[in-house]
Parts: structure tokens; sequence; C-alpha cells
């Protein structure tokens, strides 16, 4: 059930609890997806501490990304940050979905599906025409999750990580926004709603190439 989750946009004093889902969510996620001799590249630090400073300056400019935190009472469980799309030849049309992570502890409750059609509403609300977002090839949960959600793989595809001979690659996928008369109503009630390197190339959705680079943490 998700009648308890609250959905908000998140402000600078929800860094710390930002970077403890994200931390979390992605060892959980992503180590199984990864070959262990190159998961340090994606998965370190584990600490959530180095991770505050990116998120906080992230949560600084609302004019650069914006976020929403699902919460359970007070506690954030899920985010998602949204962001124009980088190099869209329609720059500033075309939204990305740059990150959504939950809590595992709080996975499969639906919290996902809220935050994601929050995001493509407010995506819609400041005039995009569609969304995209990048998706580890190896990541069919999170493939399959965003296909219920309306995404569509568009063809294209980038490197992702590259070393020790390992080669992991991001699928685009992309949503395009509803116009107003085609969308089906939100059913408030049950949450669901009208949306059906470095030397290394770096990973738009586990946060590694954000501008403020949360995931670097380091000032
Ligand atoms: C991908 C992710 C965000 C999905 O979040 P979630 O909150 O688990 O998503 P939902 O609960 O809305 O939906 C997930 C599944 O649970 C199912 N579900 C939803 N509510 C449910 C309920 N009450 N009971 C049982 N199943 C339920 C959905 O139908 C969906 O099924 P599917 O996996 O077969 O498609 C989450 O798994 C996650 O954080 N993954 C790690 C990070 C990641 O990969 N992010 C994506 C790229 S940035």
């Amino acid at each position: 059930m998700v009648m308890s989750i609250t959905i908000r946009s998140a402000g600078v004093d929800d860094a710390k609890a930002i970077a403890a889902v994200h931390i979390a969510s992605l060892q959980a996620s992503y180590r199984p997806l990864i070959p262990g001799r190159i998961a340090h590249s994606v998965l370190d630090p584990p600490e959530v501490e180095p991770r505050i400073p990116g998120w906080r300056r992230c949560l600084e400019r609302p004019r650069v990304s914006t976020t929403l935190v699902a919460c359970d009472n007070l506690t954030v469980v899920g985010f998602c940050t949204l962001r124009s799309a980088p190099g869209s030849h329609a720059a500033g049309t075309i939204g990305e979905v740059w990150a959504l992570f939950v809590r595992p502890s709080h996975w499969r409750r639906g919290i996902g599906r809220l935050l994601c059609e929050r995001t493509l509403a407010d995506a819609r609300a400041r005039g995009f025409t569609g969304v995209n977002l990048w998706e580890l090839e190896s990541n069919e949960r999170a493939r399959r999750f965003f296909c219920s959600l309306g995404f569509r793989a568009d063809g294209e595809s980038r490197l992702f990580l590259e070393r020790a001979g390992v080669a992991l690659r991001e699928l685009r996928y992309r949503r395009t926004m509803p116009t107003a008369e085609t969308a089906p109503s939100r059913d408030p009630a049950s949450g669901r709603g009208p949306f059906g390197r470095r030397s290394e190339p770096r990973a738009t959705n586990v946060g590694l190439d954000c501008p403020e680079d949360p995931l670097n943490g380091s000032d």
C-alpha cells in the first residue's frame, strides 16, 4: 500500500536522507549487476557522509534539477531527480529522469511508480514534451519498471563503464508527454496515474554525471 506515503519537493535539508537512500538502493540493486572486479568503480565509496556535499549542491540549484522525495511518515524512503536532458537537440524541451531510487526495504510497494508519475506530471507542467532516461542494459528490473510506466527504448545506447575487460552499456528510454486532452485522470487513492568517468564514461542514472556529482561527494 502507498497510502501512508507522501511525495514532496526536496530541499537542501534532505541531502543526508537522500544520500542514505541513494547508497542503500545503489548497493542493493547494482552489486548483482556489475562484475565484482569492477564493482568498486560504481559502488565506492559505500559511506553516506562523503556524498552529502554533492547532494547539497544539487538541491541548492533547483534551476538545474529538481528532486521529489517519498516519505513514509517523516522518513525519506525514495527520491526522483529531473533535469533538462543534456545535449538534447531541442534543448530545454526534453527532460531527463536522472535518478530514481527507493530504499530496498520499501521496494514493490508502488513508491517508485508514484515518484515517477509525479515527476512526469512536473515535467509536463514545465513544458517538456518528452522525458528520457538512461538505464543499464543489465538492470532488467528497472527496465521493466520503466516500460510499465510508458517508457520505450528508442534505440540509442552508450558505454556506461569500460574497465578490466568489461564493458557495460546503457540504453536510452523515452516517454512522450501525453497532452492534457489525452491524459487519463489520476486516481489519488491508489496513486496510479496517467503514465501507464573519468577514464570511463560516467553513468547518468547512478548519479555519476550529475552537474553536482553527488556520488563523488567531495567538495
Ligand atoms: C526501480 C525502482 C525505483 C522501482 O521502485 P519500486 O518502489 O520498487 O517500484 P513499484 O513498487 O512502484 O513497482 C515495482 C514492482 O512492484 C510491483 N508492485 C507495486 N506495488 C505492489 C504491491 N503493493 N505489492 C506487490 N507488488 C507491487 C509493481 O507492479 C512492479 O512490478 P514489476 O517489477 O513486475 O514491474 C526500485 O526497484 C529501485 O530503487 N531500484 C534500484 C535503483 C534503480 O535501478 N533505479 C532505476 C534507475 S535510476
